[in-house]
Formats: C-alpha cells, structure tokens, sequence
C-alpha cells in the first residue's frame, strides 16, 4: 500500500512511469555519500602532473587549476543569465555580482603567482612549456563570447570597418586574440593558434552562435527601459566590466612583467607574442559593455595604469 508521506515521491516515479518501491530498496543496499567520493578529491588530487623537477612547478599547474575551475563556475552563472527566460534586474545584478566576486579572487591572488614562485625556477621549467601558453585557455575564450557582442572582441584596428554581418568565420579571423599568433602581412599563424584552433575553433563557432543573442550585454539591451536604468544593475555590468578587463588583464600582465622582464630585457614569452604591446589594456581596448562608459572613459582605458 502507498503510504501518504511519499506522495510525492510516488509523483515523481509515476511520471517515469517506475516503482518506486524499488528505488527504495535501492536505500537499503547503497553505500552512505562520503566527502572524499562527493568531491572526488583523490581524482583531483592526481591531476597536477610535473614536466620538471623543480618544486615551483607544481605552484604553476595548480594555480591555472584553480583558475579554470573558477572560469567553470562563471561560466556556470552566465549560463543561468542566458537562458533566464523572464530575468529581472535583481537576479541579473545577484549573478553579475557573483561572477565578479571570482574574478576579484582571481586578481587579488595573482600576487600569489606573481611573488609565488622562484624567477630562476619559473624561468627553467617554462622552457619545456613552449609553445604552450594561458592564451590557449579555452574556458576564458568561452567567458568573452558569453560576455559581449562578437564585435567588441574584434581587434580595434578593424573594429569600425568590419561587416557586422560578416560571418562567423570571418569574424573569427579578426578576433583580438588572433594579434597574438598571427602576422596579419601575410595572414601566417604561429603553431600556438594553429593547433589552438584546430582543437576549439568549430565549438568556439557553435558557442558564439549561441551567445551572440544570449551574452550578458545582449541580455541587457534587450531588457525593458526602466531595468536598463537600475541603478544597481549598471553599476553591477560596469564593476564587471571593469574587474575583467582592467583589473585582471593588469594583474596578468603585472606576473608577466615580474618573470619575463629580468633587468630591463624581454623574454620571448611560450606562446611567441609581442606580449608587452598585446597585454596591456590600452593596446587591446577590450571593453565588453561599450555603451556604459563614456567616451573620454573609453578614451582613458587602461592609459593610467
Ligand atoms: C607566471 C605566470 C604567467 C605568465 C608569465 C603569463 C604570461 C602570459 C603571456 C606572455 C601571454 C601572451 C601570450 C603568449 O605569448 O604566451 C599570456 C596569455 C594568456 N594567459 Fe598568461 N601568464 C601567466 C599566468 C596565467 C594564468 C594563471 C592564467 C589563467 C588561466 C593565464 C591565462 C592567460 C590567458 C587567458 C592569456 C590570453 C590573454 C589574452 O588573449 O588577452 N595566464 N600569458
């Protein structure tokens, strides 16, 4: 006989058309959940792998570890904007907030990157790094496609003169990022791109085609007037924005400069860019949500750092 308090629960395996007797006495032979199988810490702790002997290395690997699992986790929250059906403002500025509070972690531990690991350490094992670099992370690719408008990840140098209607794939050729592995004189791409590309590109393509209605900036034009005048929810987009595209791009290129600019020298970076000019952000002027900044703002970015 069904007793009254699982009704629900016979709800819910009527309408898969199960007994649910039989999950319950599934509960009878289970094991209980433990910590350690929940998080799956062992599979996580064997996942730090060391090309070299050097113990600093290991600082390396975990650190871009963490960094992807936060990159997951704002990803995760775009993804919950995006497919909000009826988003309101307070729901748009909780999860702009959230996100940003990854990325507030993501800077302020840089420093523990940029002071964390000996120089002569660091400068060894990266020699077996090469051509790899963070460039070809493909979560923080994902993380601007969701953001904004392709247009605003197009390299400004043909950001005024470029169809909007190009498609994807011309679009994709002029993508910012591309200044950093490819000679635009004779359109030849460094191994880093190319296999980079040959890896993502096609899931790059579907993923843009899907946010480029739904990123966090299309999602805020197409809010009604009064929304797109909250208050709360501006400063929320522009914190963002701000906490991105200066302040983690300026933290990056802070660790940059501590490791590869030994006494006034450039070192030639793993992935092969002009990393000095293509890092900072008054060169890229990547900016994801344009219309909330002024134009002197827009002007100024990055220049006073
Ligand atoms: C010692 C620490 C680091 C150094 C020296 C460093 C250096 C660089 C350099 C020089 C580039 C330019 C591309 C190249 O030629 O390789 C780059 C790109 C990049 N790195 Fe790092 N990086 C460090 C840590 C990280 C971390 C922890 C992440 C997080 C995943 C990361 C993510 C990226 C990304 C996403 C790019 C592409 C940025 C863009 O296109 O604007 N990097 N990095």
């Amino acid at each position: 006989m069904k007793s009254k308090k699982n009704g629900p629960l016979n709800a819910k395996y009527e309408a898969l058309n199960q007994n649910v007797d039989d999950y319950l006495e599934g509960l009878l032979y289970s094991k209980p959940i433990n910590y350690w199988d929940y998080i799956q810490t062992d599979a996580l702790l064997n996942l730090q792998i060391q090309r070299t002997v050097f113990p600093d290395e290991m600082v390396f690997i975990m650190y871009h570890q963490v960094n992807e699992l936060l990159f997951k986790m704002v990803l995760s929250e775009i993804d919950q904007v995006a497919k909000n059906k009826a988003l309101a403002p307070e729901f748009f500025s909780t999860k702009l907030m959230r996100i940003s509070r990854y990325f507030d972690m993501l800077t302020a531990s840089f420093t523990i990157m940029k002071d964390g690991m000996d120089i002569d350490q660091y400068n060894k094992f990266r020699t077996t790094l090469i051509p790899a670099s963070g460039f070809q992370s493909a979560q923080y690719r994902k993380i601007e496609f969701a953001s904004t408008e392709l247009i605003n990840l197009i390299d400004k140098r043909f950001r005024d003169s470029i169809d909007r209607n190009s498609s994807y794939e011309n679009a994709f050729e002029h993508l910012y990022w591309q200044a950093a592995g490819k000679d635009y004189k004779t359109g030849k791409k460094s191994y880093t791109l190319t296999v980079f590309e040959e890896r993502y590109k096609d899931e790059f393509i579907r993923f843009a085609q899907f946010y480029s209605t739904n990123n966090l900036y299309s999602k805020f034009k197409s809010l009604p007037e009064e929304d797109r005048e909250n208050t709360e929810l501006v400063k929320a987009m522009r914190h963002y924005d701000y906490t991105v595209n200066i302040k983690w791009v300026m933290a990056h290129y802070n660790t940059a400069n501590h490791y590869l600019n030994i006494g006034g020298k450039t070192a030639e970076a793993t992935g092969g860019s002009e990393w000095v000019k293509y890092m900072h952000p008054k060169h890229q002027k990547r900016i994801f949500f344009p219309d909330l900044w002024t134009k002197q703002e827009i002007e100024a970015w990055g220049t006073n750092l």
